[in-house]
């Protein structure tokens, strides 16, 4: 399923990796550098101490010219990011939703695709393009379209500077950890992953519990036809379904674990909270959540660090991350319902050179 580049389309694409790690891997390390060593004197020079705040921090950065050119550049880098990966995927297009229409009607299809027709996509997905993905994630051509799915797995191994999402997914992978270390004897016969675009963290679920019933949903139904036909052409059983994770039509307490991959940093605080309270009305006794996202906490993180971490909200169209930043987890799970001793937030470590990762887990009492 994923779409093929030409030549000339893979040489791009390898290009913006390149220019995305010269400019985030390189470049940036160095503008804690540039703020001590010149941004800052010169603002103190101006005005009798250094920038405090955030705004401040942001005032003095924008009217250096390197920082300008760089946040410049790296907006240019992700734009280049979808046009090089758009070129591929609209191209393909046609034969991607071919792809998907017959792997859904083989005999040895293991999953499913409920998509609904009356569905309407919140404003949040539809008023947007996160993360300036072509389209958004509600993007929908008609005809069985997947490029919405597409886009995102393509765009996803770019934006990881091309280390692939592949079918080990690291993010799932540690939250599996996460599960077995914590919670050794939960064997989940029903599986839910929230918010699961392309699918590719639902797919390691339906493979760590062949016994299990993986469920997973999403807003988008180009996204949604890709995940289906993705796990598919992967041999996964995975039920796809067109739903809000803050109200999903599943019945009361029918998973025995719910998880998100990714997903809290780029929805609202009120669906966020929506979805911590369908979270407890979905698990059954015994049953637990996890929800992992990126490690991007506020609290008690230095001014100049915030200033940094905000570039997203305000030149990659994420306008949940900071909302993510801000939030407190442990008071909105028990304020969702769990009790405070089901409760635990936290990061996950770092393993085999992977990225930490953070979650806010609750779980059901037996
Ligand atoms: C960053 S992606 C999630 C990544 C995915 N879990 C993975 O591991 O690759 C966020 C996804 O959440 C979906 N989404 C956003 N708001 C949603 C909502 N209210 N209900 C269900 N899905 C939602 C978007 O359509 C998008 O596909």
């Amino acid at each position: 399923m994923l779409a093929q580049p030409t030549a000339e389309e893979a040489a791009r694409q390898q290009f913006v990796v390149a220019f995305k790690q010269a400019l985030n891997k390189g470049l940036r390390s160095s503008q804690a550098a540039l703020f001590d060593k010149v941004v800052a004197p010169a603002w103190r020079e101006q005005h009798g101490r250094a920038p405090e705040t955030r705004a401040e921090i942001r005032a003095a950065m924008q009217a250096d010219p390197a920082y300008r050119s760089w946040s410049s550049l790296a907006r240019a880098s992700q734009e280049q990011m979808w046009i090089a990966v758009g070129d591929s995927v609209f191209r393909e297009a046609p034969r991607l939703a071919a792809t998907a229409a017959a792997l859904d009607a083989a005999p040895t299809r293991r999953g499913s695709l409920h998509l609904d027709l009356e569905f309407v996509p919140p404003r949040g997905v539809t008023a947007v393009d996160i993360h300036l993905q072509t389209g958004g994630y509600a993007l929908d051509l008609g005809d069985g379209d997947c490029s919405a799915g597409a886009l995102y797995e393509s765009g996803g191994n770019l934006y990881a500077f091309g280390q692939g999402i592949s079918r080990n997914d690291s993010k799932a992978a540690h939250v599996q950890r996460f599960i077995a270390e914590r919670f050794p004897h939960l064997k989940p016969q029903r599986i839910l992953d929230m918010g699961c675009s392309a699918g590719s963290a639902s797919v390691p679920y339906a493979e760590a519990f062949p016994d299990a019933e993986v469920h997973a949903i999403d807003v988008g139904s180009g996204m949604l036809r890709y995940a289906h036909a993705r796990a598919e052409a992967l041999g996964a059983a995975v039920h796809f379904h067109q739903m809000d994770v803050a109200a999903t039509r599943f019945a009361d307490q029918s998973f025995d674990l719910v998880v998100s991959h990714n997903l809290m940093h780029e929805i609202s605080a009120p669906t966020r909270r929506g979805m911590l309270r369908e979270s407890l009305r979905l698990l059954r006794p015994g049953g637990v959540c996890v929800h992992q996202d990126i490690p991007l906490r506020y609290q008690g993180m230095a001014e100049f660090r915030k200033f940094e971490m905000s570039w997203d909200t305000l030149n990659n169209n994420e306008p949940y991350w900071e909302v993510y930043a801000n939030a407190d987890l442990e008071p909105e799970l028990l304020t969702a319902g769990f009790a405070k001793d089901c409760i635990h937030v936290g990061s996950l470590p770092a393993r085999e050179g992977t990225l930490p990762w953070f979650v806010a887990c609750a779980w059901r009492p037996l």
